[in-house]
C-alpha cells in the first residue's frame, strides 16, 4: 500500500524532465531534492532517474556550480518566492536559476542509479559534470582549513536550524519589497519566521549583487555539507573506476576532507558548524552533526561517540532522528528544521549506521515507514507523535521510502 502510494506521488510530481518536490509549495526543480528523488526512482524507473539528474546538470553554470533551484518557465510568475525575477541568473543553457547551491549528494545518486541499471554512457556523461560541481566547491568555497563553506542558510538544506540563529543575528536587514508565498500553502508555525525570511532575503540580495561571488555576513562550514562533499568524492571514485579512470585522487580528497572535519569541526561527541567570520565553532544540537557517519573513513572512536550522542540526545534508541535534539531548549517539534524528523536526514544517518550498528539502522528504517503509514508522505514529522507537517505528497519522502524498503 505505501509502495503504491509512493509511486503515485513520484508520478504525480513528474514534470516531464524533472520532479517537483511538491506541487504547490515547491513548483520548480530543486537541487538536492532531485538527487534524493533519483535514488528512489532508480528502483522504479532508472531512465527517469537519469533524466532527473541530467536535467538538473543541464542548468549547471560555467563555473561548475549547480544552482539550488532551476525555474520552470511554465510556472506562473509569483508562484514561489524568491523567483527568477529575484535571482536574475541564467545558466549557459538559458535556464533561469538561483545562484546558491545545496549539499552535493548528486554523485552518490548517480552511482546508485548506475547500480540499479548499469549504463556506462550515462556515467561517462555525468562524471565530468559531477567533477566540475566538486571543483567549484573546492576552488570558490574552500577555507584555509581545507573545508568547504556555505554562504546562505538555504545552502545547508536545513534553512532555519537553530545552529544558524547566532550567525544570522549579525545580518542586517531591510525588510521591504517582498511577499512570502510559502505561507499560502503551509501554516506559519511550521515554517521559518518573518525575521528569518528578512535575513534570507538580505543575504541572497547581497550575494547576487556581488555577482554571486563574495560571501556576505553568513559564512560557515557545515558538517552535513562537508560530509556530503566527502561522500561525493567516494562515489566519484566508484564512478571513475567503472569508467576506466583513476579513482585514487577522489579517494585522497575524501580522506583529506574527513581528516579536516575531524580536526576542525568535531567537538565532544558531535560535529559542529564553524563560523568563518569569528573562527569559532557554533555549538548546537543539530542532527547535521551526526551526518558524518556516512563517511566510512571516520575514525572508529568518533563514530562510536556520535552514536552515543544519537542515543543520549536524539532518541535514536526509539528509531527516530529529530533534526534538532529534543533535550535542547530551541527544540520545536513542528517548525521546519528546528526539530521535526525529515526522511532525507534520517536516510543519510541510516546509510551511516548500516555497517556500524545494523540494529539501530533497522529501527530507523522501521520508524521512517511508521511515519508515512501514520501520516502519509509529508515533508516532515513530529518526532514524538509522527504527526505530519509541511507539504503533502512530498517527493523525497516517497522516493527514499522506496529505497528503504527495496
Ligand atoms: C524554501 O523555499 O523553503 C527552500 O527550503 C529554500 O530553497
Amino acid at each position: 500500500m505505501i509502495l503504491r502510494d509512493a509511486v503515485r506521488v513520484l508520478i504525480d510530481n513528474w514534470d516531464g524532465g524533472h520532479t517537483v518536490p511538491s506541487r504547490r509549495l515547491y513548483p520548480h526543480q530543486w537541487s538536492w531534492d532531485s538527487a534524493f528523488i533519483a535514488i528512489g526512482n532508480a528502483h522504479l524507473s532508472p531512465r527517469r532517474a537519469r533524466t532527473e539528474l541530467l536535467s538538473l546538470f543541464g542548468a549547471q553554470w560555467s563555473d561548475g556550480r549547480v544552482p539550488h533551484i532551476v525555474f520552470n518557465p511554465a510556472v506562473p510568475e509569483g508562484a514561489y518566492f524568491p523567483g527568477p525575477e529575484f535571482w536574475q541568473a541564467r545558466s549557459p543553457s538559458g535556464a533561469a536559476t538561483s545562484g546558491i547551491v545545496q549539499p552535493p549528494v548528486h554523485a552518490l545518486a548517480a552511482w546508485r542509479v548506475h547500480q540499479a541499471e548499469p549504463d556506462l554512457a550515462f556515467l561517462r556523461r555525468i562524471y565530468p559534470k559531477l567533477v566540475a560541481q566538486q571543483e567549484f566547491l573546492r576552488t570558490a568555497r574552500r577555507s584555509p582549513e581545507g573545508l568547504i563553506s556555505i554562504v546562505h542558510p538555504w545552502e545547508s538544506g536545513m534553512d532555519n536550524s537553530p545552529a544558524w540563529d547566532r550567525p544570522l543575528s549579525a545580518v542586517e536587514t531591510d525588510a521591504t519589497g517582498y511577499r512570502r508565498r510559502d505561507l499560502t500553502h503551509v501554516s506559519a508555525e511550521e515554517r521559518p519566521t518573518d525575521r528569518d525570511y528578512d535575513r534570507y532575503t538580505a543575504l541572497a540580495t547581497a550575494y547576487r549583487d556581488s555577482g554571486y561571488r563574495e560571501p556576505g555576513a553568513f559564512h560557515v562550514e557545515d558538517p552535513l555539507f562537508n560530509a556530503a562533499y566527502g561522500a561525493a568524492e567516494l562515489a566519484l571514485a566508484d564512478i571513475a573506476a567503472a569508467c576506466g579512470l583513476d579513482p585514487e585522487p577522489h579517494r585522497a580528497e575524501a580522506a583529506a576532507i574527513t581528516a579536516a572535519m575531524v580536526e576542525h569541526l568535531y567537538d565532544d561527541g558531535i560535529f559542529q558548524s564553524r563560523d568563518l567570520r569569528t573562527g569559532y565553532l557554533i555549538r548546537s544540537s543539530s542532527a547535521a552533526g551526526l551526518v558524518p557517519l556516512i563517511l566510512p573513513g571516520l575514525p572508529r572512536e568518533i563514530a562510536h561517540a556520535l552514536i552515543g550522542t544519537g542515543l543520549d540526545h536524539f532518541g535514536l534508541k526509539d528509531g527516530v532522528l529529530p533534526s534538532f535534539a529534543p533535550t535542547a531548549p530551541e527544540f520545536d517539534p513542528v517548525r521546519y528544521w528546528r526539530g521535526p524528523s525529515w526522511i532525507n536526514l534520517t536516510w543519510l544517518v541510516w546509510q551511516g549506521l548500516k555497517d556500524r550498528r545494523s540494529d539501530l539502522a533497522a529501527s530507523l528504517a522501521d520508524n521512517m515507514i511508521n511515519a508515512v503509514v501514520r501520516s502519509g508522505f509529508r515533508e516532515y514529522f513530529d518526532p514524538v507523535t509522527l504527526r505530519g507537517h509541511g507539504s503533502r505528497d512530498f517527493s523525497w519522502s516517497a522516493a527514499l521510502i522506496l529505497d528503504v524498503v527495496a
